[in-house]
């Protein structure tokens, strides 16, 4: 009576043994949903025909996982007046994801975590010109440069700063 007491208490004790780390793996491996899920947006991009560093930048995003459609275009002025994209933060690609439009060389990283945040106060974002390092424009002499967000407020904001990457 007494052993197969201790029996079944052996049986209960390697089921639960067994059991923790299983659900522990089970947690680990949940899928993330599909709005959390890295580069899980499509991209729509707008460039002109012979822009080199415009090819690299999307061939940036989709290594980082992000879907693309490219639509080439004989000028991006009329589309980034239509999205709204002020002059002052223009560059040689515009874009759009979601609601929002991207202009110019924006890392995907930074473009993930405008989607990630859910802002509703920011129209779009931008790195003006076309700084050295930035994904598409790679440079032996990288800069630092400023990712920024136009409000719905009409004002300009910060976003992010980046370290350019080197090419070599
Ligand atoms: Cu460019
Ligand atoms: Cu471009």
């Amino acid at each position: 009576m007494k052993q197969k007491y201790a029996r079944r208490l052996a049986g209960l004790l390697s089921a639960t043994v067994l059991l923790l780390p299983l659900s522990a793996t089970v947690a680990e491996e949940a899928p993330v949903p599909a709005d959390e899920a890295g580069g899980s947006e499509t991209i729509v991009v707008y460039k002109t025909p012979t822009c080199g560093c415009c090819t690299k930048w999307v061939d940036h995003l989709r290594a980082n996982g992000f879907e693309v459609d490219v639509n080439t275009v004989a000028s991006t002025a009329p589309v980034q007046a239509q999205f709204g994209v002020p002059r002052r933060v223009g560059s040689c690609h515009t874009a759009k994801v979601g609601d929002y439009w991207v202009e110019g060389h924006v890392p995907a990283e930074i473009i993930q975590k405008l989607i990630d945040e859910k802002r509703d106060d920011i129209q779009g974002i931008a790195v003006p010109g076309m700084p050295a390092g930035s994904p598409g424009m790679e440079s032996p002499n990288p800069v630092s440069y400023d990712v920024i967000a136009y409000g719905k407020d009409g004002k300009f904001y910060k976003f992010a700063t980046v370290q350019g990457k080197s090419s070599s």
